[in-house]
């Protein structure tokens, strides 16, 4: 059985005061018996949010790395860097990272490996925007993704550590979610694709979160769903919906 991972991505959103003043005030509400949770804020609280966050359940994520370990790369951060502030979980190829920094899948290979050497969790996202559903390519773009995202990763690391997310770019801050069974049918097409690269029992240990407008009215259906194992959230981790999303 797989543990559910909820994560909040908090993105370009609250200073360390804030962060900091916001998970002081949820993160007692927080269940964590069941779920794993995880709170990715940018990169500046990530040391104070540690501390906070030292001696509880809720584990710490970052929402980016850079693949070399240390340099001349200016305004870049390293796993070790990461590792140091007891960060736990870091996202890799956000679409908005894919978008606006042209992280290639070339890119997030790269950082995948990295993370993985340093016993991190890299959570892996993938997702198609609209107009690609629309001309029914959406299967093989994420295919594609994952096969180059995993490219050349021994399936112990897969199995220990990978987390992939299924982001639908049009689903992300619209307010308007995949349907529990689109989301649900992806996600498995994904499991499916890792079993090919691997074999079926490295596919039945990762686990497979989705994202794009979770809420606290749509979180239990999609996280009831046969093959997606957690969410992670954007705007509404932001809020109190994000206790009610993880106690969901
Ligand atoms: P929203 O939950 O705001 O749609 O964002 C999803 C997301 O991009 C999480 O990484």
């Amino acid at each position: 059985m797989r543990k559910k991972i909820i994560a909040g991505n908090f993105k370009m959103n609250y200073s360390v005061n804030r962060a900091d003043n916001f998970i002081s005030e949820i993160k007692d509400r927080i269940n964590t018996d069941e779920v794993d949770v995880v709170i990715c804020p940018n990169f500046v609280a990530l040391d104070r949010i540690s501390e906070l966050l030292d001696g509880t359940n809720i584990k710490l994520g970052a929402q980016n790395v850079y693949f070399e370990d240390s340099g001349a790369y200016t305004g870049e951060t390293s796993v070790d860097m990461l590792a140091a502030v007891n960060v736990k979980y870091c996202i890799v190829g956000h679409s908005e990272r894919r978008k606006y920094f042209n992280e290639t899948d070339e890119i997030v290979n790269k950082k995948v490996k990295k993370i993985l050497e340093k016993d991190i969790s890299p959570i892996i996202c993938v997702g198609e925007t609209l107009e690609v559903r629309d001309s029914g390519k959406h299967f093989e773009l994420i295919e594609n993704q994952i096969k180059e995202a995993l490219k050349n990763i021994d399936k112990e690391a897969v199995s220990r550590n990978v987390i992939i997310a299924y982001e639908p770019i049009w689903a992300i801050g619209t307010g308007v979610s995949a349907a529990s069974v689109q989301a649900n049918e992806m996600c498995k097409f994904i499991r499916d694709v890792i079993a090919k690269l691997y074999t079926r029992k490295v596919a039945d240990l990762v686990r497979i979160q989705y994202g794009g407008s979770v809420k606290p009215s749509n979180a239990k259906e999609i996280l009831e769903c046969s093959d997606i194992d957690g969410t992670l959230v954007g705007g509404a981790s932001l809020t109190n919906d994000f206790v009610a999303i993880v106690n969901y």
